[in-house]
């Protein structure tokens, strides 16, 4: 949204604030840059705003992963029931062009890695991994039937200062309770690819900007993976803990739906020309940085 804002779009959110963080957009609602209307989408009164809208930015999610096994069906409602909202919305007021954050979790466990988007055995293993895949199903339909264009965007794992969840926040938390032990789930040999918000709002932005179809699908993420049990160690440095002891709950993944392995394809990104470099190994260590420094955890 700082980066709409930069390139001087007239901005309206609606957010009901239920993960989100209001004074992220404090400083634009003061200036005036940006409207902001706090709001449920499962629930009506919002979707009046969409009419003069000229593409809706589709981020709403529950995005816990981890958490999706606990309650299914509550989840199915907040990422697949509410998606749907957002698209008779959009139909009831004539907006055409979607863009939805999608994940590498619709994937499942990949045989194929880098997995590029035309990978063919769509498994995912994880409740979260099935909405958002059932997510793009309805995004194309709406999209080939209706004459729009959408872009859905599957990301590695993304993070920054701001992020409110996720392994390095989790770490960090865990840190500041025992500072001489950290449990890593799993055991810490699980592999993935994180990349960084100004790198991933960049490739949206690009991509948007240089493809039009009514289903535009995209990887984001680094072109590298990085180890947990090497996140554990940078964020330890980071917050200038070098004595910690780790400590793991052992197998090969963290949790039930957890996938151990994730590595994306990024060349059809890169074949539209963008040439942003990022690697995990940086994403990681920028985004411990500002949640310990900047954020003051
Ligand atoms: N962070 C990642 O690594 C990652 C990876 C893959 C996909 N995604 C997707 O990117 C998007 C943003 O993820 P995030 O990590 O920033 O999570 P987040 O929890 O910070 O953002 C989700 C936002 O949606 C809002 N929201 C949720 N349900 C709502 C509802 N019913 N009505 C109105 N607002 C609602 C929350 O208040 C929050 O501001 C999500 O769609 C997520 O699935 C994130």
């Amino acid at each position: 949204m700082d980066a709409l804002v930069e390139r001087g779009e007239s901005v309206t959110v609606i957010d009901n604030l239920s993960t989100g963080d209001i004074r992220n957009i404090a400083g634009h609602i003061g200036s005036g840059a940006v409207r902001f209307i706090k709001h449920d989408l499962l629930l009506d009164g919002w979707q009046e705003h969409l009419r003069d809208a000229g593409r809706i930015y589709h981020i709403a999610a529950d995005p816990d992963v981890r958490a999706s096994a606990l309650h299914p069906e509550e989840v199915y409602i907040r990422n697949v029931h509410a998606t749907v909202r957002v698209l008779e919305a959009m139909r009831m007021a004539g907006c055409t062009e979607i863009v939805f954050t999608s994940t590498s979790t619709v994937y499942g466990e990949a045989d194929l890695i880098p997995t590029p988007e035309e990978y063919p055995r769509m498994e995912p293993i994880s409740i979260y991994g099935g909405t958002k895949l059932a997510c793009e199903a309805m995004i194309s339909a709406y999209a080939h039937t209706f004459g729009w264009k959408s872009w859905v965007f599957r990301f590695a794992n993304i993070i920054g200062e701001r992020s409110n969840h996720g392994v390095i926040w989790d770490f960090i938390h865990k840190l500041r309770q025992n500072s001489r032990e950290l449990e890593i789930l799993g055991d810490g040999t699980q592999t993935k690819s994180y990349c960084s918000v100004p790198a991933c709002v960049d490739a949206v932005l690009f991509a948007v900007a240089h493809t039009s179809a009514p289903f535009t699908c995209l990887n984001i993420g680094s072109e590298d993976w990085i180890d947990v049990t090497t996140i554990a160690s940078i964020v330890a440095d980071e917050m200038g803990l070098p004595d910690v002891s780790f400590h793991y709950t052992g197998g090969d993944r963290g949790w039930v739906g957890d996938i151990p392995r994730m590595l994306l394809s990024i060349e059809k990104l890169r074949s539209l020309g963008w040439r942003y470099e990022v690697t995990s190994q940086q994403s990681v260590r920028e985004a411990a940085r500002a949640l310990v420094l900047e954020r003051g955890f």
